[in-house]
């Protein structure tokens, strides 16, 4: 990891972007989408996330996006806006160097300085050890699954829900605004 660098991505990297997505979309279970999002897809919900404030990262070694991470809100409704939910793709051949860590650690800091107080990791297949493994590692904790609620590649497809509190949780009521959330 010494020649890697994580800093936030730019509108420059869309392409990398959608072509490490791509991957997973076509041949994991990590996510459940089905059709990889061209490159000016992959911007726009960079720029939606980052409007809120939250940490979008990517992992450069030699000039290359070997992976990105992101925070972006749990969900819309205006309750959550102390809880986000986190995205991590590494591409497969920078898988198991500690690249996730790396950048899954860097998001967290920048969520925790922010004020969140709960991130939630909705991992796509239970039996995706890398994402559990990673998750594990960084302190998430199990929160749950979802029963066969994907079909992707002819088969059914469980979510494993991991949770890692910040800022003490709900340790006390938080002083920070939280996230801008208005949707409904
Ligand atoms: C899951 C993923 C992000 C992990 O990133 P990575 O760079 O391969 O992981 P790292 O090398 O940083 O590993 C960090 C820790 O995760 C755990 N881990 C990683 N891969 C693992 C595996 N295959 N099995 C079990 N644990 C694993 C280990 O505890 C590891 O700790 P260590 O550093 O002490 O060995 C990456 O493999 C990936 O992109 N997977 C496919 C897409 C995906 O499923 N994304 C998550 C969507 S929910």
């Amino acid at each position: 990891m010494s020649a890697t660098s994580i800093r936030a991505a730019t509108s420059a990297d869309a392409e990398a972007l959608a072509a490490i997505y791509g991957h997973h979309v076509l041949h994991g279970f990590g996510t459940f989408e089905e059709v990889p999002p061209a490159a000016a897809e992959m911007e726009s919900r960079r720029l939606a996330v980052i409007a809120y404030g939250l940490p979008y990262l990517v992992a450069e070694e030699a000039g290359r996006v070997l992976g990105y991470a992101y925070a972006a809100p749990f969900r819309a409704r205006a309750a959550y806006r102390y809880t986000v939910e986190d995205s991590i793709y590494i591409a497969p051949d920078a898988q198991g160097r500690g690249v996730g860590r790396a950048l899954l650690t860097a998001v967290l800091e920048r969520c925790e300085h922010l004020g969140m107080r709960q991130v939630v990791a909705v991992i796509g297949d239970s039996a995706n050890a890398g994402s559990i493994g990673l998750h594990r590692a960084l302190g998430f904790e199990p929160a749950g699954a979802g029963k066969a609620v994907g079909f992707k590649h002819g088969r059914w497809v469980d979510i494993v829900w991991m949770q890692k509190a910040l800022n003490g949780g709900d340790a006390d009521v938080p002083a920070a605004d939280g996230l801008a959330l208005s949707g409904h």
